[in-house]
């Protein structure tokens, strides 16, 4: 596990893995991707919640887990994972949806409407990311500064798992993650950069 350096490793890392099945799901890693920043792009979101909505489970691909974790009764952080990777390379209205969109699902599970229109594979992790939230965690959750895209990522996420469905291309998007890549020079002195602690909570945990 290692921060990724460059928007062109990340590129690179859809490219070669995203192939891959995405867990328990009739999509592609890279299909889910595609049609989760499509959404975002359609509902007219800015470009780094577009971003983020591309990049949300490449925690995934971090990971040395294969197939369906869940299914193994594995919960492979894979937010905290791509939040902590994603650290030198984006700032924090890009790398915090990341690092909420699973919390968002167990705040929206709270509807048993919501819940019920996950698939079977949400669900089972659902479960072992913590399951629904309590009224405390919920309050806490609303208090994050970025709780709100979040939120939308969450429902462009649940919605991305559609096969065949026609997006635009990792390269449509790709600009994007270079520009906003570029903001985070190293040296940036980012307000928004993750605490020491925090980074170090998220690591230990990998
Ligand atoms: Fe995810
Ligand atoms: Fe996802």
């Amino acid at each position: 596990m290692h921060a990724v350096g460059s928007a062109e490793e990340l590129r690179a890392i859809l490219l070669t893995r995203g192939c891959e099945r995405y867990t328990g799901e009739p999509v592609s890693h890279l299909e889910h991707a595609l049609q989760s920043a499509d959404f975002a792009e359609r509902a007219g979101a800015a470009d780094s919640l577009v971003v983020a909505a591309l990049l949300h489970d490449i925690g995934h691909l971090l990971t040395c887990h294969s197939g369906t974790p869940s299914a193994n009764g594995i919960d492979d952080r894979h937010e905290m994972v791509a939040a902590a990777c994603l650290a030198r390379l984006f700032e924090s209205d890009v790398r915090e949806p990341v690092r909420l969109h699973v919390a968002a699902k167990r705040y929206l599970a709270a509807d048993p409407v919501y819940r019920r229109a996950l698939t079977e594979d949400s669900l089972r992790s659902l479960q072992l990311q913590g399951g629904v939230m309590s009224a405390e965690e919920r309050a806490a959750f609303e208090r994050e500064a970025h709780a709100e895209a979040a939120l939308r990522l969450r429902r462009w996420d649940d919605a991305a798992k559609r096969p065949g469905r026609v997006t635009p291309s990792l390269t449509d998007f790709w600009s994007r993650v270079e520009r906003l890549a570029l903001r985070s020079s190293p040296g940036r002195n980012d307000h928004n950069q993750p605490s020491a602690k925090a980074t170090q909570t998220a690591q230990s945990s990998l």
